[in-house]
């Protein structure tokens, strides 16, 4: 058993496209302070270059470890919080950075938890959006790349673990 892995997203692209994303953060929370706030594991490879194409004085970053269970296409999903939040968010314009969004499970429990903390704001960026599988409505405010299908690894994306450190993103062809 094995796999093999083909390149969907270039590290030339993804910096591109990061920088993009920096830029148009800047400008919507010009003049405020920013926490940003990112969904380990997946999001660190992510977070860490897109807070460096952030031109503002004060961001603030911190992160939130959720881990989801019973994901299927019949059952709903279960998420827990085996880390949580360390920074003060009570009033605080909060951007929630995620590697991918997928069921939209994550992102919406994330979205309640949050409301317990009373940040002045909450938005949401992620990398790679699979829109089409959507199970719980969710408005994404920043999307890097939309890729519908595929088990994707690298850019802080896992196979069983493995592939978090390849510098672009690859959809896993699994071998019989
Ligand atoms: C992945 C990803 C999101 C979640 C998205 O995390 O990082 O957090 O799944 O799925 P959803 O939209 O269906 O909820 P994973 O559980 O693989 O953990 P990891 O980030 O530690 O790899």
């Amino acid at each position: 058993m094995g796999e093999e892995l083909r390149l969907l997203l270039s590290p030339e692209r993804i910096a591109e496209r990061v920088k993009e994303l920096g830029r148009e953060i800047s400008q919507l929370y010009r003049g405020r302070p920013l926490v940003l706030l990112g969904i380990l594991k997946g999001a660190f490879v992510f977070l860490a270059d897109l807070m460096r194409a952030i031109d503002l004085p004060e961001v603030q970053v911190d992160f939130i470890r959720l881990k989801s269970y019973g994901f299927s296409d019949t059952s709903a999903g279960e998420v827990q919080i085996t880390k949580d939040v360390e920074l003060p968010l009570r009033g605080k314009d909060v951007l929630v950075v995620e590697d991918i969004v997928d069921t939209g499970y994550t992102l919406a429990f994330l979205r309640e938890h949050l409301r317990t903390h009373e940040p002045a704001s909450v938005r949401f960026c992620c990398f790679i959006d699979k829109a089409e599988r959507r199970k719980v409505p969710l408005e994404l405010d920043f999307v890097g790349f939309k890729i519908p299908r595929g088990f994707l690894v690298g850019y802080g994306l896992d196979y069983a673990e493995r592939y978090r450190h390849l510098p672009g993103v690859y959809e896993v062809l699994l071998q019989k």
